[in-house]
């Protein structure tokens, strides 16, 4: 059977109310209730987790959270453990996102998020993706180190657990225009996976799940699903606006 194809809405810090949160999830509730062939999945800020879960009914749509901590139980003010996440029924979780490596969480940390995540049932979205792309192609490097080091002692029975979300960080919130070219994507997807066979043999890495993220909408969804050689995609800002997001996940089951 043909693997199903993921489209991932991170809302970050967005919306600001939970009636806001509820109707657009409700929108994307009522959208997929059509969709067969992809997996959609939907990552709220934490605090609307639980209210939105409180609906899930369909088997086409599950939530996700943006974050997670790296232990599982302890005094750790702020943090949100995995046991958490799925006790509000989340499945997945985002880890590693450049914005909170922005703020200053290393390779290290993500590593043990994943592991942690994985550990306790959820299915971990790692994000990797390079600041800039030189034309020496330092960025690979770049690239398969990010990789390697956020994937760290990840437990391989869990492989099936893992999605890797490519996010060149020059791409992301901007607009149609600004995402990476599908022959780009094409390109960086099959050095990713390359990078991947090396690290869990080549039959193993084929399976593994790499979507895309960066700019990501409706204007370029079709041609990015099309020739990008990826198996989905991680959305941001159009995540948020209800029909946008519908769209997209139409374009995705039908390409
Ligand atoms: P964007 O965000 O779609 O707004 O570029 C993607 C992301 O940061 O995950």
């Amino acid at each position: 059977m043909k693997a199903k194809k993921i489209v991932i809405g991170n809302w970050k810090m967005s919306p600001h109310t939970r009636g806001e949160a509820k109707s657009l999830f409700d929108s994307v509730k009522k959208k997929v209730t059509s969709v067969k062939k992809t997996n959609v999945v939907v990552c709220p800020p934490f605090v609307f987790l639980g209210m939105l879960a409180g609906s899930l009914r369909s088997k086409n749509i599950s939530l996700g959270g943006q974050d997670v901590f790296y232990k599982s139980r302890g005094s750790h003010t702020g943090e949100v453990s995995a046991d958490m996440l799925s006790d509000s029924r989340a499945e997945y979780v985002i880890v590693g996102h450049s914005e909170r490596r922005a703020l200053g969480e290393d390779d290290e940390i993500v590593a043990k998020k994943a592991i942690q995540a994985v550990t306790d049932g959820l299915s971990v979205i790692i994000c990797i993706g390079e600041d800039k792309r030189d034309e020496s192609g330092k960025y690979l490097s770049v690239l398969s180190e990010e990789l390697k080091n956020s994937l760290y002692k990840f437990p391989q029975q869990h492989l099936n657990k893992l999605i890797v979300a490519y996010e060149p960080i020059w791409a992301i919130g901007k607009t149609t225009f600004d995402a990476m070219s599908p022959a780009d994507i094409e390109g960086t997807v099959i050095f990713i996976r390359k990078t991947l066979s090396l690290m869990y043999g080549k039959e193993r890495a084929s399976t593994i799940p790499i979507i895309y993220g960066g700019s990501v909408t409706v204007g370029n969804a079709k041609s990015l699903i099309t020739d990008g050689g990826i198996s989905g995609f991680l959305v941001g800002h159009e995540s948020l606006i209800a029909s946008n997001f519908n769209e997209i996940i139409s374009i995705v089951e039908h390409a």
